[in-house]
């Protein structure tokens, strides 16, 4: 067996690896240590919290003796490292937790990794340290970083150190970039699912600006299986842009959204812009398709369908979620446009 340390296997990506690695890497034991915070939840992982290769840990990336303990205690091989605060309109609010996590969190790792040595560490970095792109052209893996808001800006510090650590302790680390993802177990804060579920409440659907923001989406378990190749046969130093090339304005996916649910256009509300809204994602991903046989593994609609299909048959899963401190947050955001009514508040 081969103990594979992953952190934030609680969370959207991290949940989907996990239960995709299982199944795809039968030698694997993975240890999933997770802090828990908001956006991590023990329920995207309940079908397989009893099997025998699989253990979670509940604890902080940033807790160095917490780190140690587990480097002692195990034999770990490799570390998927996806723990991260995710969410660019919470690094609005407030930058410290993603400064905290981020990047002291990424360094923390980086040092048991110089310690006690691994075959690889694998970082989880976004397209969206790139910073913007106008009308045309791509981001390749050597296009500068300008990141542009305080989570892109903590993800490009995450990425510049384990860089460093390669470069001057020679350590096997390897950094995804991905592009948008969407799918299952993703919590509501995110574009798609907060469509999906204010849609299925007949409620607005709140859309930053006029819409036309464009992002590069790719389906969670099209990154999954990119991880997962990267990570076993992926070159040490190397940066890999992850993207299965699917533009879209935010406004063309939502309309999609709508019309999967038989839902009227009528319940879209603009609203105020993000502050500092990047106008364009777009990912250059030949590197990855030259170095490896990965390809996504169907069109962007039929993944949509499928996502809309898996929130509509999964309520015990998202209604939990619908708390007031969500609401709430969610008021901030938005203002009133986006708002469960009183019957699905708690
Ligand atoms: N979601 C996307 O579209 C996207 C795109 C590109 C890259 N990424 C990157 O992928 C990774 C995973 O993203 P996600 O969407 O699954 O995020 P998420 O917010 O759904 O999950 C993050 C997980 O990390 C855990 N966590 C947070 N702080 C922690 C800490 N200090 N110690 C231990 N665990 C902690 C949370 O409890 C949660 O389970 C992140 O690094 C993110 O930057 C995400």
């Amino acid at each position: 067996m081969k103990t594979i340390l992953i952190t934030g296997g609680c969370g959207f990506i991290g949940s989907n690896f996990i239960r995709y690695a299982l199944q795809q890497y039968q030698h694997w034991h993975i240890l999933n240590l997770d802090k828990l915070t908001y956006a991590g939840n023990r329920a995207s992982l309940a079908d397989i919290e009893n099997d025998s290769r699989y253990t979670f840990i509940q604890g902080d990336i940033c807790d160095k003796e917490l780190i140690d303990t587990l480097f002692r205690d195990n034999n770990i091989e490799g570390i998927i490292h996806f723990a991260a605060e995710s969410h660019v309109d919470r690094s609005i609010i407030d930058a410290t937790p993603f400064v905290e996590t981020n990047v002291k969190g990424t360094m923390v790792l980086l040092d048991a990794v110089r310690q006690y040595g691994v075959d690889r560490f694998l970082h989880i970095s976004t397209d969206e340290v790139y910073g913007e792109l106008g009308e045309t052209g791509y981001f390749n893996e050597d296009s500068p970083l300008q990141p542009n808001s305080p989570y892109a800006e903590s993800k490009a510090s995450a990425d510049l150190l384990v860089h460093a650590y390669v470069r001057t302790f020679s350590i096997p680390a390897i950094i995804t970039r991905s592009s948008n993802n969407f799918g299952p177990y993703q919590y509501p804060e995110k574009l798609i699912p907060l469509m999906i579920l204010n849609a299925i409440h007949d409620e607005k659907l709140p859309v930053y600006g006029d819409g036309l923001h464009v992002r590069d989406w790719i389906y969670v378990e099209d990154n999954c299986s990119a991880i997962g190749i990267i990570f076993n046969e992926g070159k040490p130093g190397e940066t890999y842009n992850i993207s299965s090339g699917s533009e879209l304005t935010n406004i063309d996916v939502v309309r999609n959204i709508l019309k999967i649910l038989g839902k009227p256009d009528t319940l879209i509300q603009f609203v105020k812009d993000r502050p500092g809204h990047d106008r364009r994602y777009a990912l250059d991903n030949a590197k990855l398709l030259n170095a490896t046989n990965w390809k996504p593994s169907k069109p962007f609609d039929e993944s949509l369908i499928e996502t809309i299909t898996w929130y509509k048959d999964n309520e015990r899963w998202w209604r939990p979620l619908l708390t007031k401190d969500y609401n709430q947050y969610r008021k901030k955001i938005y203002g009133e446009a986006s708002t469960f009514n009183e019957k699905s508040k708690e």
